[in-house]
């Protein structure tokens, strides 16, 4: 059982009701966090992510000589207009990979030496996915084992073509955002199309580029102009009440403002699968630049439970990249389907905030689930039925939130160790979970 110390007690419930605005979107809200603060003039935020992480991106453009002012989910930033002042302390990550590795894109063409530093479970994450590249364009980067601490000594860069190793928004993003101010024209291809909210986020702040199928082109040397841009609600949040509704055949649930970027959506898809029906009303583009028609889809969810109960479903290649932070999730409450969910090509999750496929398998046990680990997966077999236990979060958020869903279906009281993780990205999670759970 990890240090973490908050708990949650949750108990079984009949059926999710209600509708429900989510915060926003916390990979939308880091982007806009960051160019924000390198930016020339005011960036003016709505709805900003409440979570832990995007906080962490604020923090660092602050220490770099932005000026943040915040006022619940509204923020101003000032920019430095395109140079950053020099850090006097560590630039603090804190839980964010999201802060550390794209953050460490901007700073490489930056005069001067950063640090970033990271809690114990970022200091663990590789590192070296970012320092390759970054280096291959002329900035020098030390990690310390292949992780956190990292000193970056910034240079002038030259651009390069690259081909990311592993599916990784983050690191595409890093590129990217090197590549504004790179000699010459950086271009990343990805072999799956991960989220594309920089490229969406760098074209709101008046930046030039060019998609072509895998390929995403910058030429640098442009200027970023602050925006104002309303962020989304988070998908990946909407994602565990999504998850609660489908397993009760009486849930109702409305979710709107939401982010329904189709890098971001496969969820839906999913759930479409195992037989949920969801509609998606008001659709509309929003945060990004119309000149350019780029911009986030935002709309509105409206989920139906099935009567008969969920099916099941195979999520592997391609699939599995683009739902990285919702398999936890899906995994959590693949015993209640018929016929289980078998996950492969999943091995980034065990170098996320925890190593996902150990503790979820482990926490499905404690619930008395039937499970088998792979190396890039987990099978969960159906036609299960669980019972409450003590859950171990491993101080990961997605982990303490998924468990808390997988326990509406259980028999008896659950306990979520570390129910503060979920901060980290949804702080709101227990009390809009407790507003729509019916028991
Ligand atoms: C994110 C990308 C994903 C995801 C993370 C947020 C982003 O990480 O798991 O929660 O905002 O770009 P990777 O890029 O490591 O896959």
């Amino acid at each position: 059982m990890s240090l973490a110390t908050a708990t949650r007690v949750i108990a079984p419930a009949r059926n999710l009701i209600g509708s429900l605005r989510l915060p926003g979107d916390k990979s939308i809200s880091h982007r806009y966090a960051l160019l924000g603060g390198l930016a020339h003039g005011t960036t003016r935020l709505e709805n900003f992510s409440t979570g832990a992480d995007p906080a962490s991106s604020l923090g660092c453009v602050a220490a770099l000589g932005a000026k943040v002012e915040r006022d619940g989910a509204s923020i101003t930033i000032e920019g430095c207009g395109g140079r950053f002042q020099p850090a006097n302390a560590p630039l603090d990550c804190g839980n964010s990979g999201s802060t550390m590795r794209m953050l460490s894109g901007l700073l490489a063409s930056q005069q001067g030496s950063f640090t970033l530093v990271g809690d114990a479970s970022l200091s663990r994450r590789p590192m070296e996915r970012i320092r390759k590249p970054l280096e291959s364009m002329g900035a020098r980067i030390t990690l310390t084992d292949g992780h956190a601490p990292l000193t970056i000594q910034g240079s002038p860069l030259k651009a390069i073509d690259y081909f990311t190793p592993v599916p990784s928004a983050q690191v595409k993003t890093a590129v990217l955002f090197a590549g504004i101010d790179a000699d010459g024209t950086t271009t990343v291809h990805e072999s799956v199309r991960t989220r594309d909210h920089g490229e969406i986020a760098l074209e709101a702040f008046g930046v030039k580029l060019t998609r072509h199928l895998d390929a995403i082109s910058i030429t640098g040397g442009q200027q970023l102009q602050g925006v104002e841009a309303v962020i989304p609600g988070d998908i990946s949040s909407a994602a565990f009440f999504l998850c609660a509704a489908a397993l009760f055949p009486d849930s109702g649930l409305l979710l709107d403002n939401l982010g329904l970027n189709p890098t971001r959506a496969t969820l839906l898809d999913v759930l479409a699968t195992l037989g949920v029906k969801t509609s998606v009303l008001n659709l509309e583009q929003r945060s990004g630049n119309p000149a350019q028609r780029s911009g986030e889809l935002v709309g509105t969810v409206q989920l139906i439970a099935p009567k008969d109960g969920l099916s099941g479903a195979t999520i592997s290649g391609a699939l599995a990249a683009q739902l990285i932070d919702e398999l936890p999730v899906l995994a959590a409450i693949a015993p209640y389907t018929r016929n289980g969910i078998r996950i492969r090509d999943a091995k980034e999750l065990r170098v996320k905030e925890s190593d996902r496929i150990a503790l979820v398998a482990e926490n499905l046990r404690r619930m008395g689930a039937e499970v088998t680990e792979v190396e890039d997966g987990l099978d969960v077999p159906g036609s299960q039925s669980l019972h409450g236990a003590e859950i171990d979060s491993g101080g990961d958020h997605r982990i303490a939130m998924a468990f808390s869903v997988a326990a509406l279906r259980a028999d008896g009281e659950s306990i979520i160790h570390g129910a503060e993780s979920a901060d980290i990205s949804f702080p709101e999670f227990f009390t809009l979970l407790d507003q729509v759970v019916v028991r």
